[in-house]
Formats: C-alpha cells, structure tokens, sequence
C-alpha cells in the first residue's frame, strides 16, 4: 500500500502555499500537529503553565514512549531535547573526554560536532573515504585500538544525499569497545531507526527535519548500560534532585534533560511521530527517495547543473552546483516565485567540502509531500535562471 499523498497534503498547510524544497532544513508541519501545539498554549493561557504541565504529564510519557519505539529503544534510553546539537553537545560534554584523547569521524561528520570536538582539544583523525564517499570500514578497521575514545558519525550529511553504512560502524565501534556517536538529524524520519542494529550509544535528531515536527524539540537516545559512562556536565532539579544525601541524578535518560522544557512543543512533536509511525518508515523511505531520484534525473538534464551527491543508496537531500552562480543568488531568484530551497556553505560539513574542493553546494530536498508537479516546476525555474 502506498502512502495517500494527496490526503497528506491536504492535512498539511503549507503543502499549497510554498514550493518547500527545504525539508532538509525544516519541513512543514500537519495541521494536526499545529493543533496540538496551539491547544496547549491556549491551556497554559487559561489555566496556568505549571498546572497545564502536571495535566498532559502523561500525554509526555506517551510521547517519549513514541519516541522510544521510533528509534527501536526503550522509554527510559530518550531525553527530549531542543535539537540536534542540543542533544550531542549534552552528550558529548558529559563524556568527559580530555584534550589529547583520539577521536575517529567520518568525513560528512556535521560542522557542530567537529566544533565541540576542536574546543575540548582532541586528537581528531578523519576516517578516509571509500571510491563512493562512504567511510571506508577497512580504513576504520585499522584506526580502531584501544586508545580511541569516540567514534563519531553523521549518518546522512547536510550536503548530499550519501547514506553513510552506519550499522557497519557500529558493529566495529563495539568489537573495539569503543563508544559510537551516531549524528542521525538528517535521517530520523526519514529512514527506518534501530539503535540495536546500529549499534551505536548516542544517536540524536531534531524534530524539525523529516520527522515534520515543530523547531526547538529533539531527541537524545542514550543506551541504557551506557548512561553510567556519562556524567552529565551540569544537573538541576529535575535531572538530579537533591535528596538527604545529596543530588542524585536520574536513573534514565531524563538526567541529559533541562527543567524547564517546552510542552507545547513537545505535544506537536508527538503527533508528528505518531503519524510517522502509523505511516510507516519503510513507506515513507521508498517515497522520499523515489522523489529525490526523479529530482536527480530531471537536475540532470539542466544546463549549468551538477549533481554532487555522493554515496550508492541516496537520501531525500540533492545537493547539486549551477554553473556561474552563488547559492544565495539560486536561493533568492526561486524565493522570488515562492519556492524554498537551501544552499550550505563550508561550515556545515568541512571535512567533505574541504575534501572535495567544494566551497557551497545548492541543497533541493524532497518530503514523500513533493509531487511531480512540484519537481517540473522547480526544475522550469531553475532554467530561468541565468548566468
Ligand atoms: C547532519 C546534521 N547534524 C546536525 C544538525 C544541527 O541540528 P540542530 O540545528 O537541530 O542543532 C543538522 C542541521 O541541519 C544536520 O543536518
């Protein structure tokens, strides 16, 4: 059975507002999950903020159970966060790594991890890419010893479509003994998540992205028999209360989560996931990369026009160049005639760009939302543009 794309877009209000070809970045809420969002605001308007909390208190568990069976992980391994970054700087930081230690990245590695990692002074060596982009397991192979701390990947990158063999990692992650931190923000809603299979002890995502639910929430998955390894860098009454003996952190995921969090919010992300589960990930997968495949091929036969994903299996993100012109340039011409897109420049992934010669790259990025209509006239409008 296939997904009911008009009925999708129906329920979606931005689906017939904007050509969004930035689901990499933000994608459109469903109205549902605008209601959400709204009713509860509306709640804490009228009743109280506090008092709001206590009464969808449950709902929240609900939300995080959700969570947990997104990622193929239990309750008590999901914090919720307030993005990506949020969620694998918490991490990080309470890994206590000191300056000097090892610490092995793909080369898609996202530009903030690596910027954590520069400012704890770590030894940064970057895994060497297969002839397809991906990170090359034999090269891992022979890196991993025993004076590695972390190993850190980006599962798909922020600039292409490459789908890094994140499993692979994990299982060698795990013979060597070392902890493996999985950057899943552009793939979380987009592909089928089994942190068993992957293997991996951190994995993050934003809400915003393919999952479609409101910016400023995410998740951090941390595995339960790793959480002791972690000492969280700073506590508060909620992640570790003070009791007779002093504060004791949270026995759960909840102890990498701030106080004060924004419930809203939280509600709308938990109607997104639901919807993305009921969906079904494997559907959703097959309709995002059949429309980023019909993307490519059109991109293809566009003067000017050069792909730049890498990778054999591509994500829903289509990174491409156009001759003669600058990213801000394609970006403001198609915002002209209502139609998003993305570019990214150097800071996003370094390694990559830097290893590529590449100094931005275009970034046109499908929801199982695009229509064929959709990619026709992006394309027409992507050949106005001239030189
Ligand atoms: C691969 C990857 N990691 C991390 C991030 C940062 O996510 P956030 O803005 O939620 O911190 C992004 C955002 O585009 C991303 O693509």
């Amino acid at each position: 059975m296939t997904l009911d794309i008009a009925r999708l877009r129906a329920e979606t209000p931005g689906a017939d507002r904007i050509l969004h070809l930035n689901h990499a970045g933000s994608s459109l809420m469903s109205a549902a999950t605008v209601a959400a969002i709204e009713a509860h605001l509306r709640r804490e308007a009228e009743f109280g903020s506090m008092e709001s909390g206590v009464a969808v208190a449950a709902h929240l568990d609900q939300v995080r159970a959700d969570a947990a069976e997104l990622l193929g992980a239990a309750a008590d391994e999901i914090a919720f966060t307030g993005g990506n970054s949020d969620g694998w700087g918490r991490a990080f930081a309470a890994l206590r790594l000191k300056p000097g230690d090892r610490v092995l990245v793909g080369r898609s590695e996202w530009g903030g991890n690596l910027a954590c990692l520069q400012r704890a002074g770590l030894a940064i060596e970057t895994v060497p890419a297969d002839a397809e982009g991906r990170i090359s397991l034999d090269a891992l192979a022979g890196l991993l010893d025993d004076r590695v701390r972390l190993v850190a990947l980006t599962w798909a990158p922020a600039n292409g479509g490459l789908i890094q063999p994140a499993a692979a990692v994990g299982r060698l992650a795990r013979a060597a003994g070392v902890p493996y931190f999985l950057d899943a923000a552009q793939a979380v809603g987009q592909l089928p998540v089994d942190v068993a299979a992957l293997g991996c002890d951190v994995l993050t995502a934003p809400g915003r992205k393919a999952l479609r639910g409101p910016r400023g929430t995410g998740l951090l998955f941390v595995r339960r028999d790793f959480q002791d390894r972690l000492e969280p860098a700073f506590v508060d009454t909620h992640s570790a209360p003070i009791g007779p003996g002093g504060a004791v952190p949270l026995s759960d995921a909840r102890r990498f989560e701030s106080a004060e969090g924004p419930a809203a919010l939280r509600l709308g992300l938990g109607v997104a996931l639901r919807q993305a589960l009921d969906l079904g990930l494997d559907r959703i997968r097959a309709a995002v990369f059949a429309n980023a495949e019909a993307l490519r091929a059109r991109l293809a036969d566009v003067p000017g026009v050069r792909l730049q994903d890498l990778g054999v299996e591509r994500s829903g993100l289509v990174a491409f160049t156009l001759a003669g012109q600058t990213g801000a340039r394609v970006q403001a011409a198609l915002a002209a005639q209502g139609i998003n897109i993305g570019f990214n420049g150097r800071a996003y992934t370094p390694l990559d760009m830097d290893a590529r010669g590449l100094g931005e790259v275009l970034r046109a990025s499908v929801s199982y939302l695009t229509t064929e209509a959709e990619l026709d006239r992006f394309v027409a409008a992507l050949r106005q543009i001239d030189g």
